[in-house]
């Protein structure tokens, strides 16, 4: 029988992981400031499924929902402090955790300030490794839409594999958009953890 690696893991908030420039550890509200200091940028939030945050209280709203999770135990979700200069410069965390398929998606975002660092994909081959050491995945997925280059960069380069396109996939921002979609397996060969 599968070993299930779930609720208490993340219960409370996920663990703290460290990567070279990144200290990946649970949000907390005093993040709130830091945090829309970004997602208020509309180049951020333009390939992503919210809209930019116009007040505090639409940033206060996101964590109250991420504190939430937390409480329940649901998928790992982490604030990425960028060690250079201590601040919470993005969030990547793991959604639709089905766990009867030890399956999760993967989704991240990050400061405009801080882009073409590489430190996304750094992120993410921590988030794998985790995923498949801690939370027993099988598969991890991510998806973006078609157009997002950058984000479709960072999946390749955390060594994840393009499956397709899927045409008209998600209705968002008043449109029908095509998505990529890039996963990788816990036994695929290249793996970041076996590299
Ligand atoms: C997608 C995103 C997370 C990439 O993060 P990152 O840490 O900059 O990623 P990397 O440094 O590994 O760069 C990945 C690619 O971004 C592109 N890129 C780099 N600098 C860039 C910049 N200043 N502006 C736009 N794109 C840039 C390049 O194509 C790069 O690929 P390369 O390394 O082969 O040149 C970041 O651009 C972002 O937060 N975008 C908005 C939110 C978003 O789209 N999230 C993903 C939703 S699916």
């Amino acid at each position: 029988m599968r070993r299930r690696a779930g609720k208490e893991l993340s219960a409370g908030g996920p663990p703290r992981l460290e990567t070279g420039r990144l200290l990946l550890r649970a949000l907390t509200p005093d993040d709130a400031a830091a945090i829309f200091a970004y997602a208020s940028d509309p180049e951020v939030a333009r390939y992503m499924v919210w809209e930019a945050h116009r007040s505090m209280e639409d940033t206060e709203a996101f964590l109250d929902l991420t504190m939430s999770h937390y409480e329940s135990g649901d998928a790992p979700d982490w604030g990425m402090v960028y060690k250079g200069d201590g601040r919470l410069v993005g969030t990547c965390g793991f959604v639709a955790w089905e766990r009867g398929h030890a399956r999760a998606e993967a989704g991240y975002v990050l400061h405009r300030g801080y882009w073409g660092m590489g430190l996304t994909s750094e992120a993410l081959r921590a988030m794998i490794s985790f995923g498949f050491e801690r939370m027993d995945l099988n598969r991890i997925e991510a998806r973006c839409i078609a157009e997002n280059s950058a984000s479709a960069r960072v999946m390749e380069k955390a060594g994840m594999s393009y499956e397709g396109t899927m045409r008209g996939r998600e209705f968002l921002k008043g449109e029908y958009r095509d998505m990529k979609l890039y996963a990788i397996l816990k036994d695929d060969p290249l793996r970041p953890s076996s590299r």
